[in-house]
This record gives C-alpha cells, sequence and structure tokens, in this order.
C-alpha cells in the first residue's frame, strides 16, 4: 500500500503562519488499513468538512482486515479516521484562509498538524464484502485509512459542545 505520495508536502506558508522544529525521530508506526475513493484530486475541490457534500464516497479496507468489519454493517454512522498524505506538518500557527485570522493548529481542524489525523462522522450507506460506501468524507482520493470505529451518538455527541473563536468570528 505504499504510495509515492504519502510523504508528500504541497502547502505553502501564509504570511503569519509559524512552524516548529519536528522531532527527529517517530515515537510510534501505524498501519494504513485501505484507501479513501473520492471524487476530489485537487485540495481546493475537496469538500472543507464532512457536512459539506452530499457525495457518496468509498473506503476500500484491506483484505487481512476485513473480518474486523464484521457487525459495522449494523451501523447507520461511524466515525473515520484517516491520514492527510499531503499535508506539511509543521505549522504551529496558522492562517487559514476562510477565517483569515492567526490561530494555534490545536484550535483547529485544519489537515495541517503533526500528526496529520482526519476524522469524520460518516453516513454508511451500503457494504459489500470490505469496500464501504459512505456519505460525509472531505478528503483527496486515495487519501489512506487509518481506523473506523462505531459512532455512538449517545455518548459521541455533545449538543451544547461550542468554539468560541468560531462563534465570535460569525458574529
Ligand atoms: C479541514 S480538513 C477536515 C478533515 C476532517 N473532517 C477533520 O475535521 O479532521 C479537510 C480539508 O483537508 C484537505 N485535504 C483533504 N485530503 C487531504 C490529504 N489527503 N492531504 C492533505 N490535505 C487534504 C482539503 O483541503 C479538505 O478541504
Amino acid at each position: 500500500m505504499s504510495d509515492p505520495q504519502d510523504a508528500g508536502v504541497d502547502f505553502d506558508i501564509r504570511p503569519g503562519e509559524v512552524t516548529t522544529e519536528l522531532p527527529e525521530t517517530f515515537d510510534a508506526g501505524l498501519y494504513f488499513i485501505g484507501r479513501i475513493r473520492t471524487p476530489w484530486t485537487r485540495r481546493e475541490d475537496c469538500p472543507k468538512n464532512a457536512r459539506e457534500s452530499d457525495a457518496v464516497c468509498t473506503i476500500d479496507v484491506e483484505a487481512r482486515f476485513a473480518p474486523a468489519l464484521a457487525g459495522v454493517e449494523s451501523c447507520t454512522h461511524l466515525l473515520a479516521l484517516y491520514w492527510m498524505h499531503r499535508a506539511r506538518r509543521d505549522l504551529v500557527l496558522q492562517m487559514p484562509r476562510h477565517y483569515g485570522k492567526q490561530r494555534g493548529t490545536f484550535a483547529l481542524r485544519s489537515p495541517v498538524r503533526p500528526n496529520p489525523i482526519a476524522a469524520s462522522v460518516v453516513k454508511l450507506v451500503a457494504i459489500e464484502g470490505a469496500r464501504l460506501s459512505v456519505i460525509g468524507l472531505d478528503c483527496l482520493d486515495g487519501t489512506p485509512l487509518l481506523d473506523i470505529k462505531p459512532y455512538f451518538a449517545s455518548t459521541d455527541a455533545v449538543s451544547d459542545a461550542v468554539v468560541g473563536w468560531h462563534v465570535a468570528q460569525k458574529g
């Protein structure tokens, strides 16, 4: 499942953005357990978040991990974790284009982060063998899959959660 683009970095630094020096070695390894197929081949064409598009996307789980899908067919929604393989990893302060204000990486859902892990709650439309059709993804075609978990509305949904800076910015 190696992909020469997996080490890719195609994010320019914008005025106001700040980098940090990354550690020389990694602390952990991980396995890509599959690939995500979407209609989007350019970052600028991707939805900005999981609710911005109703496109049905495909999650192809690698055959060796297919048995781990037992029971998934009973879920209406899943938490998909994926690896933003084209993202740079060294920004600590960012200037998101659509907000235009400097914010810390950990206050943002930007793909640019030390560990470029993305998370989306997706709606399961169909499952056929190790192939899942889902709605609610926002990533490039070919993005590596890290994990799938059941979404528990009872414990995962926090209806009164607030991102203060976002509320303030919207006015
Ligand atoms: C703002 S992130 C949100 C990701 C995820 N829903 C989350 O909240 O963690 C989505 C954006 O990441 C960018 N992106 C998508 N796939 C990527 C990839 N494989 N590598 C780097 N950037 C990617 C696109 O610009 C897309 O609009």
